[in-house]
């Protein structure tokens, strides 16, 4: 008998291409995640219609209605909870989260990161990679903590920078693995073959 899906609610702020490549993945029966709720903080993000053309409910929540940062994220929270969301993934959110959200997910929030970290965390990884002079870069899927883009590693992908390459070029270049990585992250999510040991993240073998 085939597991139940991994309930899913997908945190967005802008294009969504990554929240694509995982409602492409569930409908194809690639992954086995059931996508209850896409959540952007911004009315206009091109995730928000991506979702509904899937079928899958869309919410604004604006942290500009709410005062602080707590009850944005009890919003988020209770929005969740409605969708009977148990996984939190974050496709391109740009909000850091706080313990108050963490808490009502413990250990059940995941993010990917357009870089290899624990090099170039925060905003425009790849600029960052590119002035910095890496030879490659990539993209990591981590658990999220309270800090930007320092949790647990799941998962990472690499991919050579080229004296050619501009950010433009790289960027589309990691994005093509991100789709990749996130999608695979989340069946062994799915499988539950992913147990953290402190820090360290494993992978365990298929049942
Ligand atoms: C991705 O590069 C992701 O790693 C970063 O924001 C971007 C979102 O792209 N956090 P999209 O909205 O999924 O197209």
């Amino acid at each position: 008998m085939k597991p139940s899906p991994l309930q899913l609610g997908v945190l967005v702020s802008g294009s969504g291409t990554n929240l694509q490549s995982i409602l492409d993945a569930a409908l194809e029966g690639r992954i086995n995640v059931d996508v209850r709720v896409v959540i952007s903080n911004r009315k206009d993000a091109g995730a928000l219609e991506r979702a509904r053309r899937a079928g899958v409910p869309a919410v604004v929540i604006s942290h500009k209605q709410y005062d602080n940062r707590e009850s944005f994220e009890e919003a988020l929270i209770q929005a969740l909870r409605q969708h009977d969301v148990e996984w939190v993934a974050l496709a391109g959110f740009m909000r850091v989260l706080t313990s108050h959200f963490l808490h009502a997910f413990p250990q059940r929030v995941v993010n990917i990161h357009p870089a290899l970290l624990p090099s170039f965390p925060g905003v425009h990884a790849q600029r960052q990679a590119l002035e910095y002079g890496v030879k490659f870069s990539g993209c990591t899927v981590h658990f999220v903590d309270e800090g930007t883009d320092t949790g647990p590693i799941i998962g990472q992908a690499v991919v050579p920078v080229l004296d050619s390459d501009d950010e433009e070029s790289l960027t589309a270049k990691i994005l093509e693995q991100e789709h990749r990585l996130f999608s695979s992250v989340l069946q062994l999510l799915a499988e539950g073959r992913i147990v953290r040991d402190g820090r360290r993240v494993k992978i365990l073998g298929p049942h």
